[in-house]
């Protein structure tokens, strides 16, 4: 079986067929998705889904685009939803200096307070980064001692050495349908990950996996990133160990 760890089935262009997404899991190999939060609202109805079907999961938090936006009562509430037990992560939480549209000292401000509430609550981060990876890893780094709990590069795009560092620091690296893009490079970053730091996601309805570019990515589509990861990892059997790792790190 499957676990999609990256999956925004909250996101308005998904949030209208989240019932029929579950009831497709099952058929397409999957026993759970985590529903990721960006902002106060994804956040509500991550919450939501895990509560009303069994193969969600949720994650709070605010995403490093909205991070100008982020308040006080922002972690009040994630805090209150994080008494769920299905709420297993805070994220997705991070940096992104490529589309810059929060403050990039706001953004490392924002990023620093999620650390430190997801260790007060004792949960794995979810953690998001595009042209960052050195200032993310320097945050990282220096909280080191709040990351007991874990978490994972999402979508990593990180290079092999700094991938190391993650490691180094307790987290896991997950990739999504950016692997069977064409232009991907980094096969041998793929290659590199310890096997029981390995994750699966989609980042649906985003990075939507070929053949099916230019449609919403659905976590149905997991296998595909599953097979072309596969091709690389002939030293392990990637669902089998995706699969434990995901369970591990979300403790579900
Ligand atoms: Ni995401």
């Amino acid at each position: 079986m499957l676990i999609d760890t990256h999956a925004h089935v909250n996101d308005e262009r998904l949030l209208p067929f989240a019932a029929d997404i579950h009831d497709g899991l099952h058929a397409a190999g999957i026993e759970k998705a985590v529903v990721v939060g960006f902002d106060r609202d994804s956040s509500k109805h991550a919450v939501r889904l895990a509560d009303s079907y069994e193969a969600y999961y949720a994650s709070v938090g605010i995403h490093p685009h909205d991070s100008d936006s982020a308040s006080s009562g922002d972690y009040a509430l994630f805090e209150e939803l994080a008494k769920l037990p299905k709420c297993v992560a805070i994220g997705e939480i991070g940096l992104d200096y490529y589309y810059d549209l929060s403050d990039r000292e706001t953004q490392k401000r924002v990023f620093a307070e999620q650390i430190e509430l997801a260790y007060s609550l004792k949960k794995p981060i979810i953690v998001h980064v595009r042209d960052a990876y050195g200032d993310a890893l320097s945050i990282l780094k220096g909280y080191a001692s709040r990351l007991a709990y874990s978490g994972v590069m999402h979508c990593y795009s990180g290079s092999a050495e700094s991938m190391r560092e993650f490691v180094r620091l307790g987290l896991y690296i997950a990739f999504g349908g950016a692997v069977t893009f064409k232009n991907f490079s980094k096969s041998d970053v793929v290659r590199a990950v310890p096997a029981e730091r390995l994750l699966l996601e989609t980042d649906c309805p985003y990075m939507t996996p070929v053949p099916f570019r230019g449609k919403d990515n659905r976590p149905e589509y997991i296998g595909l990133v599953r097979d072309k990861i596969q091709e690389w990892r002939q030293d392990i059997c990637v669902e089998e160990v995706t699969y434990k790792n995901a369970k591990t790190l979300f403790n579900i």
